[in-house]
């Protein structure tokens, strides 16, 4: 199994990252850190304490309380998507039985990685301030590290301002600490907008997700993704339904650590490219190609087999109803 540990700020496709990482037999999950994001740190906190609950695992999987705010800016949240919760839309969100960890994230996640040592994924779907940090703190950390899946910036496709994607945007200056390291460009893969975009959370999705056994969880699920498919139509000019960004950045593991679904092979294609963010002015948060076949920078997706991707969450879905 792939030893997971998930830094994200749920979120509404966060929520569905967290599930995957949680209950598919493919994941070890070994602990979740929150961030700034979606929403603010004590709300999306909650959220990821809630999302554990309704998989009842929340006394197998550790949730840290990350940072408030970027390295050196002020937050900025996401209620037009995520409402004000970030994690609108259900009144069958549990209420968390356990409490987070209010400190420690960096020290607990640098034990996870040396204890996992050449193992261990960091995925981050959320802003990259906590996993700047980690690495700030911890700069050997990058040496025993194996990947870190990243799901943030668009190369052709944006969403926040005209040129940004909202992860990257919110904290650039953490980003580039990551993008700046070479030793990290290597071990990291990058879920860009180009990719997430196509995930597409269809009817067909949705009916599936609610199935012919309507459950409190799967009705849980469908509700998240009725809320999340109306701000995008309303928001983001979204036509068929909602992208749901985060959980690519962990299924995307799967042929990294050879452990693809047999039936459901993720394809997944990528360029290497050495990359930068601008931090100032306005195309703060906009990604550069430095170089577009960097033999050692990071691997940017752009394209999955997103059916495969949809039947390995469906089926992970079923598995986390039963638990
Ligand atoms: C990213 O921003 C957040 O709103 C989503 O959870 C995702 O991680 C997409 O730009
Ligand atoms: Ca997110």
């Amino acid at each position: 199994r792939i030893p997971i540990w998930l830094d994200c700020d749920p979120g509404h496709d966060d929520a569905i990252a967290i599930i995957l990482a949680a209950c598919s037999p493919k994941y070890q999950l070994i602990g979740i850190s929150t961030v700034h994001g979606n929403a603010s740190l004590e709300k999306t906190t909650y959220n990821a304490l809630s999302v554990l609950t309704s998989i009842g695992k929340e006394n197998e999987i550790p949730v840290y309380k990350g940072s408030s705010k970027p390295l050196i800016r002020e937050p900025s949240y996401a209620p037009n998507i995520h409402g004000e919760s970030g994690l609108e839309g259900s009144n069958l969100l549990p209420k968390p039985k356990v409490k987070a960890y209010e400190n420690g994230y960096i020290e607990a996640i640098y034990k996870a990685i040396l204890d996992y040592k050449d193992e261990l994924a960091l995925v981050a779907t959320g802003t990259l301030t906590n996993i700047a940090k980690i690495f700030i703190k911890y700069p050997q950390a990058k040496f025993f590290l194996k990947k870190l899946s990243i799901m943030g910036g668009g190369i052709n496709v944006f969403n926040w301002s005209l040129n940004s994607e909202f992860n990257i945007w919110c904290d650039p200056e953490a980003a580039n600490i990551i993008f700046k390291d070479f030793i990290l460009n290597e071990k990291t893969i990058l879920i860009p907008l180009d990719l997430t975009h196509k995930a597409i959370a269809t009817i067909e999705i949705e009916k599936k997700i609610l199935s012919n056994s309507i459950t409190n969880f799967r009705q849980l699920l469908y509700d998240l993704i009725i809320f999340f498919k109306k701000t995008y139509i309303e928001q983001q000019g979204f036509i068929k339904g909602p992208p749901v960004h985060d959980p690519l950045a962990v299924a995307v593991l799967l042929p990294f650590y050879n452990l693809e679904y047999e039936n459901y092979p993720l394809e997944f294609k990528f360029n290497t490219y050495k990359l930068q963010i601008i931090e100032n002015g306005p195309e703060s948060g906009k990604l550069i190609i430095l170089d577009n076949n960097f033999q050692n920078g990071i691997k940017v997706g752009y394209d999955m087999n997103i059916n495969n991707f949809w039947n390995i969450v469906l089926e992970t879905i079923q598995i986390a109803d039963k638990t």
